[in-house]
């Protein structure tokens, strides 16, 4: 690690955050104290809703206006030329720090992009203000930045918009954005969730590099412990807003002091772990039974007139009761398609889907699915929970809705003791349910839709005594959850 100045890149002391709330203020952070030097990598580990992107957020100054943070605190940056007192910078230091000297990674890469400009428009403009070259290199820069973070025909997907893109790949145009101005600070939080382990290898490598090179610092947030292991030369864990212990890699994840720290990594999924489950019972009879389904998608191409993808072919699948069945595959290899087929709602070109419940049901190209049938017995959690749930709706709302779409409960009342129920069997705060989505943390949110998606078969445990059965779709090594 280069560390030719004495002062740090980046010190943080003492943040305290509330939130102004309906129900008051809520501590975020509390006492928040860490440091990086230029050049070096510091991991920011925590369960979802410790504080992560909170403390992330406050370095870029983009906390939300009920986000109030106590006099104590201090953040200062000093790139060796100036030190800036962050808290208090205004208008043209602060946009020189924001997005010039630091730039951040979100979570979920459609925020980071206007989804009516072009991508390249929009990684130019950035490149012009922050590096003052001319339209043209900018573009050059831009497009190698494409190349370089392993997007494929990347002059064709610069002209793109973000919702041209598949997920992977605008987690990499974002990756590209913010390293185009040569950030002297990148923060990424949890940036490669959302990728193929062989991308997600492809950008970390890629980020080492640009480290070496350019001597850029990072603050890589991450709940992966397997990953900051391999990228991080520095770790502090933090758990309700407050650092638990920080220090090197190796000390703090092989011989972790707090007991915090120890129990998240013995949380860690491990193949030992799935020996633990209970044995399969392979003779009992498939309660779902998937046989020889293809999905295909219309697809119109220029020259040839119609034709059709093919999403999955010739797909064979037995669940038996009470089973986790794990689906891994590259992104783009049917994943999805056949979740959404299961749930009547991808294009079956042949073969079918049977559920051997109390009333049978069965799913098939000329077989129209009884959605409000289906709606009890199969349920989906989707992989980006922020464009599945409703920003207008409260959570309360979100969870009732599938209730009272199908008519499961009497009255309001009724309603509001099954989302009290199943909101805590999620492990979410029942007093924070008059919120809307945008006041949780990415885990909090993901929790969120896993309860819409659990409520009604609450009701189907209770009624028909079944157990919740799972389809776990993954890129990822660790199946189990
Ligand atoms: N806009 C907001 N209003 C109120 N509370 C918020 C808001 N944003 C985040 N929080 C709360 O702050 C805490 C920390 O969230 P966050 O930093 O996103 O967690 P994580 O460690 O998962 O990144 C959580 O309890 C979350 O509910
Ligand atoms: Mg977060």
């Amino acid at each position: 690690m280069s560390t030719s100045s004495n002062a740090k890149l980046l010190e943080i002391a003492n943040l305290t955050m509330d939130f102004r709330t309906d129900e008051g203020p809520v501590r975020a952070l509390d006492d928040v104290s860490l440091s990086i030097e230029a050049g070096q990598v510091l991991g920011l580990v925590g369960e979802s809703g410790s504080g992560k992107s909170v403390t992330a957020r406050s370095i870029m100054r983009l906390n939300p206006g009920n986000a109030l943070i106590q006099p104590e605190s201090r953040i200062t940056l000093n790139d060796g030329a100036r030190a800036y007192d962050v808290l208090s910078l205004r208008d043209h230091a602060l946009r020189t720090v924001r997005g010039g000297k630091v730039s951040m990674i979100f979570q979920e890469p459609m925020a980071s992009f206007a989804p009516a400009i072009r991508l390249g428009d929009q990684i130019t403009e950035t490149i012009c203000i922050h590096l003052g070259c001319t339209r043209k290199e900018a573009r050059r820069r831009g497009i190698e930045l494409f190349e370089r973070v392993g997007i494929p025909i990347p002059e064709m997907r610069f002209d793109q918009y973000v919702y041209e893109l598949s997920g992977g790949m605008r987690q990499r145009a974002m990756i590209a954005m913010a390293l185009a101005t040569k950030p002297k600070l990148l923060i990424a939080d949890e940036p490669t969730t959302a990728l193929d382990v062989t991308i997600q290898a492809q950008v970390l490598d890629l980020m080492m590099e640009l480290r070496e090179k350019e001597g850029m610092a990072m603050l890589f947030i991450t709940h992966d412990l397997g990953v900051v292991s391999q990228v991080a030369d520095d770790v502090t864990v933090m758990k309700k807003g407050r650092v638990m212990e920080a220090g090197p890699v190796d000390d703090v994840l092989y011989s972790p002091q707090d007991g915090y720290t120890r129990r998240l990594i013995e949380a860690l999924p491990s193949m030992d772990r799935i020996k633990e489950l209970p044995e399969h019972r392979t003779d009992s009879e498939a309660l779902i039974e998937v046989s020889d389904l293809s999905v295909s998608y219309p697809v119109t191409s220029g020259r040839s007139g119609a034709k059709v993808f093919h999403a999955v072919r010739n797909m064979n699948i037995r669940f038996p009761l009470g089973d986790i069945i794990g689906l891994v595959g590259e992104s783009g290899s049917g994943k999805s398609s056949l979740g959404r087929a299961m749930l009547g709602a991808a294009p079956i070109s042949s073969g079918k889907v049977e559920y051997r419940t109390i009333e049978p049901i069965s799913i098939s190209a000329n077989n129209r699915v009884n959605r409000k049938k289906l709606a009890r017995v199969a349920q989906l959690v989707f992989q980006d929970p922020y464009g599945s749930l409703n920003p207008r709706m409260t959570v309360r709302d979100i969870i009732a809705e599938p209730l009272e779409a199908l008519g499961l409960t009497q009255n309001r009342k009724e309603t509001d003791e099954k989302v009290k129920e199943i909101a805590r069997l999620c492990h979410l705060d029942v007093s924070h349910l008059r919120r809307f989505p945008h006041a949780f943390s990415g885990g909090q949110r993901q929790r969120i839709s896993i309860a819409r998606a659990l409520v009604c078969e609450l009701l189907s445990l209770s009624q028909m005594n079944l157990w919740p059965h799972w389809m776990y779709l993954s890129k990822r090594r660790f199946l189990l959850s």
